[in-house]
Parts: C-alpha cells; structure tokens; sequence
C-alpha cells in the first residue's frame, strides 16, 4: 500500500506537467499562480465551502520559503493543504515574549507562506492556559481581575488586529474548561488559566469580552472555543453548550465550536461525534474539527504499527471527515501535522505514534488516501456539500 513520496510528488508533477507546476513558473517564481488540477490533493477534491488544513511550524519550516525552490515539506504542504494553522507561532511565549514586546517574525513566515500559495490561515490561540511567558505566569497570581483584562485586552487587541483581515478563523479560547478525571471535574480553569484564575469571580464575563476585543480587531474572523475530548456527546461538551448559549445570550460574538480530535488508539471512538457537531451548529455556530491526529500504541520496540493497527487509524481519520462532510456547518478540517517526521505525539506520549496521514518521508499511509477519497465522494447528492 505503500506509495514512495516521489510517486506522490511525480503523481502531482505529472499531471501538473500540463498545467503549471504547483503553481510556480518562470514568470510569476515569486508568486506562484494557483492550479486546482492536481486531483491527488486534498485541497483540490474538497467541496468549496470546507477548508483542509494542518498544522505547521513558521520558526522551523517556513521561515526559509523560496516558492521557486520549496523543501519537500514545504511542495506538500502546499500542494495538499488549503489552510493552516501556525502549531505555535501565534501562542503568547511566540507573539508577546514581555509585557511590552511582541515579535510576530515567525507567524508572518506562516502567513506569507500561505498568502503566496493561496491558503487560509486558522489562528490559535488568544487564551490558554498553555504556553504563556514567565512574565504571564509569574505575574497571573497577583493580578485583579481588571489588571488581568487589560492585559489579556492589549494582547488580543494587538495580535488580532496585527493579522486583520488574514486570519478566517481564531481559537479565542483554548482549552477551557477541565476534563471529568481533573481535580474538581469538568469546570471552567480558573485553577491554571491566569486570566479565568484572575476574574475566577466572573470567568463567563472575561470570555464574552476576549471575544468582544478580538471581534472589534478583527470582524471577519470567526471566533471559536477550541479543546480536546471535546468530540462526542459527554460531561465535558455539555458543559461548552452550555457556556456557548451563555455567550452568545450575552451578545458575545462567538462564531464557532472546534473538536481538536486528537485520538489515540487506546481508546474507543465516540459515534456522537456528528451529534455533538449538529447541536452546535444548531446553535447557529460554526463548527470545526481543528487538530486531528490518531496516535497507535507501539508495541515494544516496534516503530511500525500491525495492519489491524493501520486499518484502525484509517475508519478513524475517516470518520472524523465524514462527520465534518455531513455537517455543513463544519467550515474547516484540519490534521495537526500531516508527517510523523514533525508530530507532537512522540514527545508527549511515550510509546506511542505513527499519528499522522504520513510517514516521516511523505509517503501517504491509507489513513491519506481514505480521506482523499471521502472528499471526492462528498458530490452533490451524496453529502449536503456544495460541489
Ligand atoms: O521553542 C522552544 C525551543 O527554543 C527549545 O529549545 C525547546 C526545548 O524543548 O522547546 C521549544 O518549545 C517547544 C514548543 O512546542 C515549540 O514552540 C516546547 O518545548 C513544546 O512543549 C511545545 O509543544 C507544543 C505543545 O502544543 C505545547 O503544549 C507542540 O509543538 C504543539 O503541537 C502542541 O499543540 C497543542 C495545541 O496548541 C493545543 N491543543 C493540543 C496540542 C497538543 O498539545
């Protein structure tokens, strides 16, 4: 099954030979023109009103970019992909390393990346518990609540309205709410998020205004709440629909709902993935699957997962689409990293990987080729998609 990359790329390559080559010719090398003939890409078999997307490094991938002269990482990433999501770029510890310095050096390399291969760019994340500086952290626990707002303000004001106009949807809020196994249950992080643990008294009234600041910085982005184990039906998606109807019955300018889907095989797969979708959508929110990955357990010094394995991986890349297809709500699917060579799941979850849609060459694995194929069975007819 397994396809070498350059049969993909010579694929591509060979049916770009008639029309230019992704794009790039003599004549426009520094601003490649865009041909959607290459039918092996993802970006080119999705219905018009669904972005596909993953995630990417500006500081370690793109910063480079000679569109004359891409790295394979870059061909494919433009070639498959019609959006992306900067994996940390846009994070505070990137983008406002001090109270009075931001440095958007290696979000820009992502945006002009995707500007030059006509890609839209998801921003993540204005609000996170995650990934914030010393000067955050170290200072979250003296804040008041209208210290922490003003802080919180000049930073969404200033990101958001840094990149108006190029970003079509923002994670607002990350990672917000606690998981059933936390201390406390499912409820808001007022513990570590230091803005909720600085306004603990009002968190829902930060939230309606984190997305108020970013809506008045940047009117055309919409603004989604963003987690994890936030796919099916549970305790913990209750809880966001819950919060979603608070927000918006307060006015808030929330847009969407995002299910990062970061899936491992340790666990089952939740069937009220579409359910859960609808409800928000219902909502008359957008909805969006926005860091897919389907991580395998390796077994004992093993590097290759076993075809069960495989075939596993493959239902469950698919099943996360088809829901996303069927839900016309659902404006962008998204997979956090399409090469093993670059995942984030090795370093977290020891033993286990083999999450993303290829190999640490770019060789496609079938969980690709499922997904292509769902893309182009999403016709008029077939899926409430328009062609
Ligand atoms: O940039 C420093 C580098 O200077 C230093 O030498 C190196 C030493 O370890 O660390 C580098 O920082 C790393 C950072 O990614 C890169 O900016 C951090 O160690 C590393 O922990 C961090 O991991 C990121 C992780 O979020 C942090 O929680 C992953 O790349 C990123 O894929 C992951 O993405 C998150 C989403 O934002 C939210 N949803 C969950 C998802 C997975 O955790």
């Amino acid at each position: 099954m397994r396809r070498s990359t350059r049969s993909l790329l010579v694929a591509t390559a060979a049916a770009a030979l008639v029309l230019p080559l992704c794009g790039v010719t003599a004549a426009n090398a520094d601003t490649p023109s865009f041909s959607n003939a290459d039918k092996s890409a993802l970006r080119n078999q999705a219905p018009v009103d669904l972005a596909i997307g993953t995630a990417a490094w500006g500081e370690q991938m793109l910063t480079d970019y000679d569109p004359a002269a891409p790295t394979e990482f870059q061909d494919v990433l433009s070639r498959q992909f019609s959006s992306v999501t900067p994996e940390n770029d846009m994070k505070w510890d990137a983008v406002h390393p001090a109270p009075d310095v931001y440095d958007f050096a290696s979000a820009d390399a992502v945006v002009a990346f995707a500007k030059a291969n006509h890609q839209k760019v998801r921003g993540h994340t204005l609000l996170w518990h995650s990934q914030n500086p010393a000067w955050v952290t170290e200072a979250s626990g003296t804040w008041t609540c209208d210290q922490a707002k003003d802080v919180l303000e000049d930073h969404i004001r200033t990101v958001v309205g840094h990149f108006k106009g190029e970003i079509y949807e923002w994670d607002v809020a990350n990672e917000i709410f606690k998981d059933t196994w936390d201390a406390g249950g499912v409820s808001l992080r007022t513990d570590r998020n230091p803005f909720l643990k600085a306004c603990a008294d009002d968190p829902v009234g930060l939230l309606a205004d984190a997305f108020t600041w970013a809506h008045e910085a940047d009117p055309d982005a919409v603004l989604f709440l963003n987690d994890y184990n936030a796919e099916g039906i549970n305790e913990k998606t209750d809880a966001y629909y819950d919060l979603a109807q608070q927000l918006l019955d307060r006015g808030a300018p929330l847009g969407g709902f995002g299910a990062q889907a970061h899936l491992s095989l340790l666990y089952g797969f939740d069937a009220s993935l579409q359910a859960n979708l609808e409800r928000f959508a219902a909502l008359g929110l957008k909805v969006a699957i926005t860091e897919a990955d389907v991580r395998i357990p390796l077994l004992d010094g093993e590097t290759e997962p076993t075809a069960e394995q495989v075939a596993t991986q493959t239902e469950r890349y698919q099943a996360l689409l088809q829901a996303c297809l069927n839900v016309t709500a659902c404006s962008s699917f998204t997979v956090w990293g399409f090469s093993d060579a670059h995942s984030w799941v090795p370093d977290v979850f020891p033993g286990e990987g083999w999450a993303t849609i290829s190999d640490e060459d770019y060789t496609p694995k079938p969980a690709f080729d499922a997904l292509l194929t769902s893309l182009k069975d999403a016709t008029p007819g077939v899926s409430p998609r328009r062609g």
